[in-house]
């Protein structure tokens, strides 16, 4: 029987990005209203049930977006695409801009409902503005998913969106739906099945090749422009098994763990934001041109 919830297209099978964003937010529950602390799983035996949970849970939609996410991205992959897109020359757009060309992502969703990407982005801005995080905390906030636009240039849904993991290792269990990377060719080469794979224990995280998708991309727009917190903000806050899992110790340095703080911080208002009410566009522009102003150039390389 045809599930309804199934979109025709084999590349996306998500109606809309969101669709993954919202598993994640069932996955990990705000852990209080007015709560920007990290999530702190007190009794694993709980955790690991609502983690099964979840999987069971989880939109045919969401299950299929991960099963093709998990078989196709390689570690082989992971680097032809750095080299194919991080060479940043493909046009050359400020930062306002490239949020309005985001917008142009056209998406299934109920327009009544759902938040358009630049409102999602705004929102976890917003609110990171009235905690009193610094200036550069809001603009990580503002950017963080702009990354989305490698939709636009053609890239599949599990190319741009999903949890990032490292590719040329072994894949730990803590990752959601773990038994789809059985079909991953990586799951063949006993190379990339070790704790460590082809990295040394401690190399540092920016040694490894994470899976692709808009984090990587925003951070290597970003690199030059924004403090390192901020920059980890950007690179990581898909790498749920890092920052909300605490896997793959063997492969950060001093400097990661110095800043998955910063991570975790921003976490929380990228997932727990987006019930609240639509922000004003147009009254908000004139805030975010100054920031933007204040640590981008007019142009930069996309
Ligand atoms: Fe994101
Ligand atoms: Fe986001």
């Amino acid at each position: 029987m045809k599930t309804p919830e199934i979109q025709a297209t084999s590349h996306s099978p998500l109606a809309n990005m969101e669709e993954w964003e919202d598993f994640l937010t069932t996955r990990y529950p705000d852990p209080g209203a007015n709560s920007a602390k990290p999530f702190v799983a007190t009794d694993p035996e709980k955790k690991k049930e609502q983690f099964r949970n979840y999987e069971a849970d989880a939109r045919p939609t969401v299950r299929e977006f991960y099963r093709q996410n998990h078989l196709h991205q390689t570690y082989e992959f992971a680097l032809a695409k750095r080299k194919e897109f991080l060479t940043l020359n493909r046009r050359q757009m400020g930062i306002w801009e490239a949020l309005e060309y985001l917008n142009t992502l056209v998406d299934d969703s109920d327009p009544d409902t759902d938040l358009s990407q630049l409102e999602h982005l705004l929102q976890t801005a917003e609110h990171i503005r009235q905690d009193g995080h610094p200036r550069w905390f809001i603009l990580s906030g503002l950017i963080h998913d702009i990354g989305k636009i490698l939709c636009l240039w053609g890239e599949p849904q599990w190319a741009v969106v999903g949890d990032t993991f490292p590719t040329g290792c072994r894949y730990s269990d803590k990752i959601v739906f773990p038994q789809y990377f059985a079909a991953n060719p990586d799951s063949q080469n006993p190379r990339f099945q070790t704790p460590l794979g082809v990295y040394e224990e401690g190399c540092g995280l920016h040694q490894v090749q994470l899976s692709w998708g808009h984090d990587e991309y925003i951070y290597n727009v970003a690199k030059d422009f924004l403090p390192d917190e901020a920059l980890y903000m950007l690179r990581y806050h898909s790498f749920y098994a890092w920052h909300r899992e605490g896997e793959y110790q063997q492969l950060t340095n001093a400097r990661d763990r110095e800043m998955l703080p910063w991570v975790q911080k921003f976490n929380p208002y990228d997932l727990y934001t987006k019930n609240h009410a639509k922000p004003d566009v147009k009254a908000l522009r004139p805030f975010y041109d100054d920031l933007i102003a204040e640590y981008f150039p007019a142009k930069l390389n996309w």
